[in-house]
């Protein structure tokens, strides 16, 4: 049968996956899927600060052009990510001691380079990720401690300025059902859009524990969207308790299409992209002890029961 990119075109839905430059680089079997299967895309770790501009005003594209060569040359939308970050960020900002006026202009200057150049290339940009904590309280990064909340709608403001014509969105995880952190995002785009910043999507990431999918998650969805803004699910991954037992990865395969049906079921839901594609380069292993197999694909670039559950979502056999 076609793969997920064909039956997500007849719907006009986006499937993404995050691609990893040394993969996509390296492994001829990664990039073969990840251009055959998958109609988005986002830069795993490309366009991160740390990555573009290491030292100040020094920046380095090469891995984000090459990067987008790729996207490009198979015609997948793109989800730049991510312009502001208080990780992956270089210690000479987070450690610069800069005043509010400098921090600012010093990410005016980071945004304008990098969202400048891709300018009318990017869909959707991450503007700001993973602002809040889990009680809804802000994260004090170094862009929240310095310049305060409204380091956000600036953020917002330069990138409209750097790329007008990609949508801005905001990114993080553990909203993926009705909570306080999602709460917190809920009240923070009500006002944004109250004063007239320009914000167009809000991304949940998705890093699910198998067997937990929020039974809220359409619910969520379903009220950002009636905010008048997109959402998508931007970085899925179910992670398992290994070694995955066939009954594990069947459950694994029913939390990706609940995820799925969740996302299809609602007008401004606009894809779902998965934070990977083959489980052996995940992040999940390094960080959760003991914990792995999230992806769709084993480490034998076979597909998992997962797989054919998106599959099957998206209306293939
Ligand atoms: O670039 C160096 C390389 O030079 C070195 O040889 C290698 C040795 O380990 O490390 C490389 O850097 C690693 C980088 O991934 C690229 O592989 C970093 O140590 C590692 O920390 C980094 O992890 C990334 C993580 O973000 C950092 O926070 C993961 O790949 C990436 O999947 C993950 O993605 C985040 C999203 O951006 C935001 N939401 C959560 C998600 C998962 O943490």
């Amino acid at each position: 049968d076609s793969p997920l990119r064909d039956h997500a075109a007849q719907q006009g839905f986006e499937i993404g996956a995050a691609l990893g430059a040394d993969h996509l680089q390296n492994d001829s079997q990664f990039a073969d899927l990840a251009a055959t299967e998958f109609n988005a895309s986002t830069p795993e770790n490309s366009m991160k600060w740390s990555v573009t501009e290491p030292s100040r005003g020094q920046f380095d594209f090469s891995q984000a052009d090459a990067y987008m060569d790729f996207a490009q040359a198979n015609n997948q939308k793109v989800r730049g990510h991510t312009l502001v970050w208080h990780s992956q960020l270089p210690s000479w900002v987070e450690n610069g001691n800069f005043s509010e006026s400098e921090l600012l202009s010093i990410m005016e200057n980071h945004i304008d380079e990098v969202a400048g150049r891709y300018a009318g290339e990017i869909a959707y940009w991450d503007v700001a990720n993973e602002i809040f904590l889990g009680d809804g309280s802000w994260r004090n990064s170094v862009f929240y401690e310095t310049i305060g909340p409204d380091f956000v709608a600036e953020a917002l403001r330069m990138a409209a300025e750097a790329d007008p014509s990609a949508e801005l969105w905001l990114n993080d995880y553990s909203i993926d059902g009705i909570n306080a952190k999602s709460d917190a995002y809920y009240n923070l785009i009500q006002d944004l859009l109250a004063q007239g910043v320009p914000i167009d999507g809000i991304g949940l990431q998705a890093h699910l524990i198998n067997g937990q999918v929020p039974s809220s998650l359409q619910q969520n969805i379903q009220r950002f969207a009636d905010l008048g803004i997109d959402v998508a699910i931007t970085e899925l991954d179910v992670r398992i308790q290994m070694p995955a037992s066939d009954s594990e990865l069947q459950q694994q395969a029913q939390d990706y299409r609940a995820v799925m049906d969740a996302c299809l079921a609602v007008d401004g839901c606009i894809g779902v992209t998965v934070w990977g594609i083959v489980d052996k380069y995940s992040w999940v292993p390094d960080t959760f002890e003991g914990e792995g197999a999230p992806l769709l694909y084993n480490d034998n670039y076979q597909p998992k029961p997962a797989y054919d559950a998106v599959h099957a979502a998206l209306g293939g056999q």
